[in-house]
């Protein structure tokens, strides 16, 4: 599903060059559910940006679904995006002024896929247990459940792939497995679910673990470059 072969990704900047990404080789078949881990600064978020068509990698290539994505336009990565990828952050990234429905519906607006948009983020929220609060708006849900909105959101396209930064990263550890309870039954379903986190406990529930270090992925107890 995701193979990325020597991907680079250098930031230029006045006090020099910030290596974020340096010759990252990663294999992610369909239906993994997969842990990115690493320390602050390893390159975990700019590794998901690229996996996520939000951003370009500088070389190397990158092919999803058998499709090579690493020398895209920004409209067709816009494309690849919407059809193929639902996005889960930390925190949540929701409008404040939309309620749970109308932020659910707002992937389905940027697909131009309106008929039927509304019953499908009313079926989304279902999905993630929230049925009954499709007309609250952000600041009257918990933590909890403003990501499962964020869930919802992800899932109403359909994507194949499910790209989560540090999910858990801004709720208690009850809420926490819930929403790992969520990542399990969407694993289940078949969607391939990659999850960066600095939690060990979360980590440990994806089938595979993959370590960032300065920018490379490093073997667990090997210590070198994959
Ligand atoms: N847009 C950017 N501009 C400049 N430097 C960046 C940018 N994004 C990330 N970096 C740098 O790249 C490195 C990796 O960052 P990041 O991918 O955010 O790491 P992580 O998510 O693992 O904490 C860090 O040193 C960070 O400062
Ligand atoms: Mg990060």
């Amino acid at each position: 599903m995701v193979q990325l072969e020597e991907i680079r990704k250098t930031f230029p900047m006045e006090a020099g060059p910030v290596y974020a990404l340096r010759g990252v080789n990663l294999h992610i078949k369909r239906g993994e559910m997969v842990a990115i881990t690493g320390s602050s600064g390893s390159g975990k978020t700019t590794l998901m940006n690229i996996l996520g068509c939000l951003s370009s990698p500088d070389s190397g290539t990158y092919r999803l679904a058998g499709e090579e994505v690493s020398n895209l336009s920004q409209q067709q990565l816009a494309t690849i995006r919407s059809r193929r990828i639902g996005f889960v952050f930390q925190t949540f990234n929701l409008l404040p002024r939309l309620n749970a429905l109308q932020n659910v519906e707002l992937p389905l607006l940027y697909a131009r896929a309106t008929a039927g948009a509304i019953d499908r983020a009313r079926h989304a929220l279902e999905r993630v247990g929230l049925a009954d609060r499709v007309e609250h708006f952000p600041n009257q849900l918990s933590g909890g459940q403003c990501q499962r909105v964020a869930i919802a959101r992800a899932l109403v396209n359909e994507p194949s792939i499910i790209l989560a930064d540090e999910p858990t990263g801004a709720v208690d550890s009850v809420t926490s497995q819930d929403i790992m309870k969520l990542f399990h039954s969407l694993h289940a379903e078949g969607r391939t679910i990659i999850i960066v986190t600095h939690d060990q406990g979360v980590a440990a529930q994806c089938e595979r673990q993959i370590v960032l270090k300065d920018g490379t992925v490093t073997i667990p107890g090997k210590g070198g470059n994959s």
